[in-house]
């Protein structure tokens, strides 16, 4: 007997051979693109089994459109803000992500956009090639490091964890957090202090978006937020881009209220070229690559396949989101 699984994209490699191996009745969307929705809502009636990406939506339509054979959805993603959770524990959909496997990735590029905010990079690899390098000046695209500043972390989860310990190998002296609760334990490994989000963020010279996108954390970065930080306060996504609100933290660059932003992720993906973001000089933007390690895609693509795998035989998902 066939069981029908809707994979909305290639996955890398060996995660993709691994996936053809279990002999499902496989719908893939077959382009380097990703699946347009009537497609996806098409290719997944009668599906049992999905694997999606974060660009995916997957909402009552999509859920409606699957029909009742549906057992599990597993993300490529640690985020899930694009599943409707309720949903699918409604219809009794298991859901699978990727935790983990992409802390370490993730953890890095929030330290590569700590870095290159803070440094000017996006100025003096302009300035390289534009030949506005002319000699060797002792003020020119002087920033700031990290010794004896204040971090702070806003969702203290594993990757937030992770970008505090390279920081503080750094020479970050303070780490202050936010989040839903205090950690245990963080105090002892991190010396961090669990403070209210007025307190982080006007105590904070770096402020790092590690949390989940939730009605908790949904704009939270707004103008007047990032009017409170300190002048010389360097703030970075690899969040989602729904934790800010993009016109005021553009008004708060415009106004050098802070002096720099490095984002891994914006409102909407992609950032349309012609964007205020991509002009200003003190914002270095990436196009959500946090999680793009070969390492931790092909371990993410392995992950969705055993989780489907495991669902269809009405086992327990090895990485279930709970
Ligand atoms: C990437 O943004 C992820 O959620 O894995
Ligand atoms: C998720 O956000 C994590 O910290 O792993």
């Amino acid at each position: 007997i066939f069981q029908k699984v809707l994979v909305t994209r290639k996955l890398l490699k060996t995660s993709q051979q691994r996936l053809e191996q279990q002999g499902f009745d496989l719908v893939q969307w077959p382009h380097d693109s990703s699946m347009p929705r009537q497609a996806l809502l098409d290719g997944v009636k009668g599906a049992q089994g999905v694997i999606c990406m974060l660009s995916d939506n997957i909402d009552k339509e999509f859920f409606d459109a699957a029909g009742p054979h549906l057992k599990v959805v597993s993300t490529l993603s640690v985020g899930y803000d694009h599943i409707d959770l309720n949903q699918a524990r409604q219809n009794r959909v298991k859901v699978g992500y990727t935790p983990d496997v992409l802390t370490d990735a993730t953890a890095d590029l929030t330290v590569l956009l700590c870095l290159a905010a803070a440094r000017h990079m996006k100025s003096g690899i302009r300035a390289c090639e534009s030949g506005e390098w002319r000699e060797w000046r002792p003020d020119w695209l002087c920033g700031y490091q990290f010794k004896g500043k204040t971090l702070g972390v806003v969702g203290m989860g594993r990757i937030g964890q992770a970008v505090a310990h390279r920081l503080k190998s750094f020479g970050i002296e303070r780490i202050v957090y936010w989040g839903r609760n205090e950690k245990p334990g963080l105090k002892e490994t991190l010396n961090a202090d669990f403070t209210s989000f007025d307190q982080l963020v006007t105590e904070s010279d770096f402020v790092v978006a590690c949390c989940a996108l939730t009605d908790d954390t949904k704009q939270v970065f707004n103008y007047d937020v990032f009017k409170k930080m300190k002048k010389n306060a360097i703030f970075v996504n690899t969040a989602r881009g729904g934790v800010v609100n993009q016109d005021g933290l553009v008004r708060a660059l415009e106004e050098k209220l802070i002096a720099a932003a490095g984002l891994d992720v914006t409102t909407p993906e992609p950032l349309p070229t012609d964007h205020k973001l991509f002009k200003l000089d003190n914002c270095v933007i990436l196009p959500h690559i946090g999680s793009a390690t070969i390492e931790a895609r092909e371990t993410m693509g392995d992950m969705c396949v055993d989780n489907v795998v495991a669902a269809l035989n009405g086992k327990e998902l090895p990485f279930e989101l709970k």
